[in-house]
């Protein structure tokens, strides 16, 4: 049985990307021509808000009400920002959707435009995807040239012009108000909210910020109808999502699954399972800010919800299997690197809490932690969930807290002085010391 199901890659693969003719003989941009010429911009975005579409950034965000709430403000300027920084570590798929599908990137976005009153767009895309970057703009001077972007857009008052821009090569860029503080050129920090974006964004102006795979499944929806897109995955989280499929696992890359299916639908069916015969440790979820989940989590639906009452997140689709081979804290210790590689600087619990938890696990994975110390990479955690300014900060101890919850005696072992898996040099493999 394929597991699998397109709706966001229904053309990668299919169709020539540099060939708007394609696109459009896919029953591309008519999603488009039906939002203008017969639908009022409210009737899209209750179109929208009826399908129960969340947003694919991270954050799970409903996209209607997202909408809505920029479409009733009076402006002068509205923007539509699709964020393509991706640099969630082990995400790919918004390269891929943009490689693959130019043209359905840029649908969505015209259709948000005209649904919430922008008549400019522009799309944040990681400075490392040059290939991502040619395609947009190939595509954007295709549908201009057809007249799918521009003035008059089949024929009614509707404006709506594209450009691309590069992302400043950090992965806080990738939260919205860092990213909207990129593009106004300034140091990439994110803003204090509220205000939102919606509300108050790029240049003061109300800005949808919506990730690549949201945008992606906007034409779908209108041209097949949101009851259509709700019959696909769970109740409240209808639709696909894009997973990108990473480490000990046998079929890596780029899937599309229906919201809801299980992880071990995806690890031994779509997956096809671990490599040398070896045994599931725990999958990481939602990227490098996700959690880790341990075998007993093999049945539990993959949906925004569910992860995120087990200490997780769906995030942006990263999956990272890991195999019973490894050590949690050796793990743990290339994410807390990470973080502290990538705080910003700007808020006091991120930038000196990733610095001291990194310490600690590093000193964990050295065998020189003391119980102490041990105790406090809990409450740490915790205060900069609860005080961080941003994401970054607020989920970097995700995974740190789900391997203290589900691989507790892991820790246990090296505080005695022991790596159950050999992985941590200065620590014994077999017996705890005392
Ligand atoms: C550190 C950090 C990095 C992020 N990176 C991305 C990203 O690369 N792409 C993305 O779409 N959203 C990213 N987000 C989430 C965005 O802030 C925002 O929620 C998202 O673009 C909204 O789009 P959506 O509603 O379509 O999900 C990031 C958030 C944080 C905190
Ligand atoms: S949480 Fe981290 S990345 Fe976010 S503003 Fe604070 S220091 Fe910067």
């Amino acid at each position: 049985m394929d597991l699998q199901k397109r709706v966001v890659l229904r053309n990668c693969g299919r169709i020539d990307p540099d060939s708007i003719e394609e696109y459009i003989a896919h029953n591309g941009y008519q999603a488009l021509g039906r939002a203008v010429t017969t639908l009022r911009p409210a009737e899209v975005i209750a179109m929208v808000k009826d399908s129960l579409l969340r947003g694919r950034g991270g954050a799970g965000f409903p996209t209607g009400l997202k909408w809505s709430l920029t479409a009733k403000i009076e402006a002068d300027q509205k923007y539509i920002v699709c964020n393509a920084d991706e640099g969630e570590p082990g995400t790919f798929k918004d390269r891929l959707i943009m490689e693959g599908d130019p043209h359905g990137v840029i649908e969505g976005m015209a259709i948000a435009g005209y649904a919430v009153g922008a008549d400019q767009g522009i799309i944040y895309i990681r400075g490392e995807y040059q290939l991502s970057s040619e395609r947009m703009k190939r595509a954007i001077q295709q549908a201009t040239a057809y007249g799918l972007l521009g003035e008059g857009i089949f024929g009614s008052d509707f404006n709506f012009t594209i450009q691309v821009r590069s992302g400043a090569g950090a992965y806080v860029c990738g939260e919205e108000t860092a990213l909207l503080e990129s593009l106004e050129g300034n140091r990439v920090e994110p803003r204090v909210k509220p205000p939102y974006p919606g509300v108050a964004g790029l240049w003061g102006k109300p800005t949808v910020v919506n990730n690549v795979e949201t945008l992606a499944n906007i034409p779908p929806i209108i041209l097949n109808g949101p009851e259509w897109f709700r019959r696909i995955g769970t109740e409240k989280c209808p639709g696909t999502k894009v997973f990108t499929m990473l480490g000990d696992i046998n079929n890596q890359g780029l899937i599309e699954v229906p919201m809801g299916i299980t992880l071990r639908e995806i690890v031994y069916g779509v997956g096809g399972g671990i490599p040398g015969g070896k045994g599931f440790k725990m999958a990481q979820t939602g990227g490098t800010s996700g959690g880790c989940l341990p075998a007993a989590f093999l049945d539990m639906p993959m949906d925004y919800d569910t992860l995120s009452k087990v200490g997780s997140a769906l995030g942006s689709g990263a999956m990272l299997i890991i195999d019973d081979t490894h050590c949690v804290v050796d793990l743990l210790k290339s994410f807390m690197r990470f973080f502290c590689h990538e705080s910003c600087g700007k808020c006091t619990p991120c930038r000196e809490g990733t610095v001291r938890l990194y310490e600690i696990i590093q000193a964990l994975a050295e065998g020189t932690a003391t119980v102490t110390e041990f105790r406090l990479l809990k409450e740490l955690s915790t205060t900069m969930q609860l005080s961080a300014l941003c994401g970054l900060g607020q989920s970097a101890p995700n995974s740190l807290l789900t391997c203290l919850e589900y691989f507790a005696e892991e820790f246990q072992a090296h505080l005695n002085g022991r790596c159950p898996t050999g992985t941590c040099k200065n620590l014994s493999v077999k017996s705890d010391a005392v």
